[in-house]
């Protein structure tokens, strides 16, 4: 049996599917079981990672684990889980973790692989730099006048699918070649938002223009979804990124023996998302 955390989320809800698809058995964590909306066969079951009180029976003959990074409850989540039997601890990290730019967001990822590594559990942590996933912000500017704004039009990462995530966790949880290794993920280019913008519209057949925004307008517009200590560390990490070096990573094909998707066929795939 595996738990998945997270399991609602992008990254999650993927790792539930491809777990499935390897014939194990899957439980799935959520603070509102009754809209998770998981496939059927999946046990969903209510708990918060920040009470770990909440979860116990949820760890229950549970081998594998998939952790989101929930700062504050973790140390006392994985002390239930060691004494529950579990064998293996797969982290969804950050490559911003500790960094000074992300702030907050960094800090927090450090104090949950801190947790994990202190857990005496085996383990695996996944360090993704920027997600494809994030773009579907960009949908209603694409529904609406196609025109997408944003903040740092030359900002560069290599943005990676949520799906590609999911499937390095599930191969670090079904075998352990990857116990103790902390994974810098990627995807396969380098991308600035104009040329991803760019791509987009090549995908969906649509003319796209890109408008920067400022980091003023960015903030107010971001601090309607996020608190403003985050969004503050994001727009810090996206303008050190101007014009950067992004590296671009062998890790998900080394893993899961498949080149990692294309911002192109990610675009594809989700279509429809934005129509
Ligand atoms: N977006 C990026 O570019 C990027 C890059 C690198 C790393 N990351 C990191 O990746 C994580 C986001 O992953 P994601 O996009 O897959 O998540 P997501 O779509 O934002 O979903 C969050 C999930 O976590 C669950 N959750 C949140 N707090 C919880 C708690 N206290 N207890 C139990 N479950 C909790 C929620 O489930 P319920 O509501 O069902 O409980 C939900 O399924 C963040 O930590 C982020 O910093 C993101």
């Amino acid at each position: 049996m595996f738990l998945v955390t997270g399991a609602t989320g992008n990254v999650g809800r993927q790792v539930v599917e491809l777990l499935l698809d390897a014939g194990a058995r899957v439980r799935a964590l959520s603070r509102r079981p009754e809209t998770a909306g998981l496939p059927d066969g999946v046990e969903v079951v209510a708990g918060d990672l920040q009470r770990p009180e909440s979860a116990g029976s949820a760890l229950e003959g549970v081998q594998g684990l998939f952790l989101f990074p929930a700062p504050g409850g973790l140390d006392g989540f994985l002390r239930a889980a060691k004494k529950a039997g579990a064998e293996r601890v797969v982290l969804l990290s950050a490559s911003a973790v500790g960094s000074e730019e992300a702030g907050p967001l960094g800090r927090a990822h450090a104090e949950c692989e801190r947790a994990v590594r202190a857990s005496e559990l085996p383990w695996t942590v996944l360090r993704p730099g920027a997600f494809m996933v994030n773009d579907l912000r960009w949908a209603p500017a694409v529904r609406g006048d196609g025109v997408v704004r944003a903040p740092f039009g030359r900002a560069v990462t290599s943005p990676i699918d949520e799906r590609d995530i999911a499937a390095v966790a599930t191969r670090a949880l079904l075998d352990d070649a990857h116990t103790g290794a902390t994974l810098e993920l990627s995807g396969p280019q380098a991308l600035t938002p104009v040329e991803r913008v760019r791509i987009l519209g090549e995908v969906l057949g649509r003319e796209l223009r890109f408008e920067e925004q400022s980091p003023e307008q960015a903030r107010a517009e971001w601090t309607k979804h996020a608190p403003a200590e985050i969004v503050d560390g994001s727009l810090s990490l996206y303008a050190s990124l101007v014009d950067a070096e992004s590296p671009v990573l062998d890790t998900v094909e080394r893993v899961t023996g498949r080149p990692p998707t294309r911002y192109a066929q990610w675009a594809a795939r989700h279509a429809a998302d934005f129509v």
